[in-house]
């Protein structure tokens, strides 16, 4: 089966779009276009071609991601989708040979994604660099609460306007505090945070806007949606946060106090939660907290030099690598990494090396989640063992990466 991989025509957009809906089983939706187009950047979609037809989708943000200790320029792949009636004959390997292509040759260092699947994309070099909680719940009933020593502001409801207009300090704040984090348009807050048409699923609220402010100041926020419910005569609601993000720890706890304080409500979920959910803390019973992990960003690394050199390291070191990249090419060469919290050089070099990876791997090391030793145990990283713990130290960051949205 022959077919092409290329720039859509600005007539061809409903049509690649609509195959996209096709590959995810959902119907073709003429707003769900309108919308994708206030986001894409139409140099960077990629449609694949059988016959004059669309049968295959993927498309880039333009975004900076937040990682240890920094930000960086990244591709943020999406719109992946091959029509269920050409799927097994390589029009995705197709569209990922064009797109990595397109992704280095704008000098993006890195890539990222969110997998449907998890196994689809280890072949393309993306790692599974951040692990984090699809879902934490709590029976409210559970939620005794610790005070915590820095907790302050107040929380106050607010409107689309002023949201749009104070949140993204906020969110910017948490980027600078955590990896995995994207950055935001205004576009991006106006079409997909805080869409002028909120659409929540039957029985549930539309999103209630809370802003938590101290001294005239924002410091955090909470979007939620209720589900009111009753049962025998007692209170049988849900509360569902979609978004709660404070600048500091004590923004975060005044936060979950606010959410706890809500009445009426039996259990309170939150979705795409970090491993260091600081509510976890926070509970005086904490084995109460149900959580459910799951994988979430997947990482690319396309240029060595530049993203490592791009990211800070656990502590002070020094390390040889091989990196074998088996699709492009990209990452592969041996390189030498020296690295502390302040900064970082990484380039070429002929020395003997330590550790030996797949671009897969230097992927999932990249956020600072994953456990180079872990990895070594798995025989995904090969070399001594004293080496990748060395490798351990370096990579490893703190806080947890976390990546609130899926794009
Ligand atoms: C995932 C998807 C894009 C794959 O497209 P495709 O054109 O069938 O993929 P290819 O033919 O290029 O497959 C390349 C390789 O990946 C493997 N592969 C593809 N999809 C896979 C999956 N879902 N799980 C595991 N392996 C998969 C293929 O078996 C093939 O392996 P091989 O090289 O060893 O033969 C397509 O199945 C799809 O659209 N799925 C539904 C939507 C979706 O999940 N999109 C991804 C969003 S992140």
């Amino acid at each position: 089966m022959a077919f092409d991989v290329r720039i859509p025509e600005p007539g061809e957009l409903d049509e690649l779009f609509a195959v996209n809906s096709f590959s995810f089983g959902m119907p073709p939706s003429a707003e769900r276009v309108e919308l994708s187009l206030k986001l894409a950047d139409r140099e960077r979609l990629l449609g694949a071609w059988v016959d004059g037809r669309c049968v295959g989708s993927a498309g880039a943000f333009t975004f900076e991601l937040s990682v240890p200790g920094a930000s960086l320029a990244c591709g943020g792949v999406t719109w992946v989708g091959v029509a269920p009636t050409h799927r097994r004959r390589g029009i995705l390997t197709a569209l990922m040979t064009t797109q990595l292509a397109q992704i280095r040759e704008r000098g993006e260092a890195i890539a990222a994604l969110w997998a449907s699947e998890a196994p689809i994309y280890g072949r393309f070099g993306y790692g599974l660099a951040m692990q984090q909680y699809e879902e934490v719940r709590l029976a409210r009933v559970h939620a005794q609460l610790r005070g915590h020593p820095g907790a302050r502001g107040r929380a106050r409801l607010v409107d689309r306007a002023e949201a749009l207009a104070t949140w993204p300090a906020a969110w910017e704040a948490a980027r600078a505090q955590r990896a995995g984090l994207h950055s935001r348009t205004a576009a991006w807050w106006e079409v997909r945070v805080l869409p002028e048409q909120d659409r929540p699923e039957a029985g549930w609220s539309p999103a209630f806007l809370v802003s938590l402010e101290d001294g005239g100041e924002t410091i955090g926020y909470v979007r939620y949606r209720v589900k009111r419910g009753w049962r025998h005569g007692l209170a049988a609601g849900e509360l569902e946060v979609l978004e709660l993000v404070g600048v500091d720890g004590g923004a975060e706890a005044a936060l979950w106090e606010y959410v706890f304080g809500v009445d009426l409500i039996e259990t309170v979920a939150a979705h795409n939660r970090p491993f260091d959910e600081p509510l976890f803390g926070l509970l005086e019973d904490p084995r109460r907290l149900e959580r459910y992990p799951v994988d979430a960003l997947f990482c690319r690394v396309l240029d060595p030099a530049a993203a490592l050199e791009g990211r800070r390291y656990g502590r002070e070191g020094r390390l040889v690598f091989e990196v074998v990249d088996d699709f492009g090419g990209y990452a592969g060469g041996r390189f030498v990494l020296e690295g502390g919290p302040d900064g970082a050089r990484c380039r070429p070099t002929g020395e003997t090396a330590m550790l030996t990876l797949p671009a897969e791997e230097l992927g999932a090391l990249y956020l600072g989640q994953a456990s180079a030793l872990a990895l070594w145990r798995a025989g995904r990283v090969e070399g001594s063992e004293a080496a990748a713990r060395a490798a351990e130290l370096l990579f490893r960051w703190h806080p947890e990466p976390w990546a609130p949205e899926i794009w």
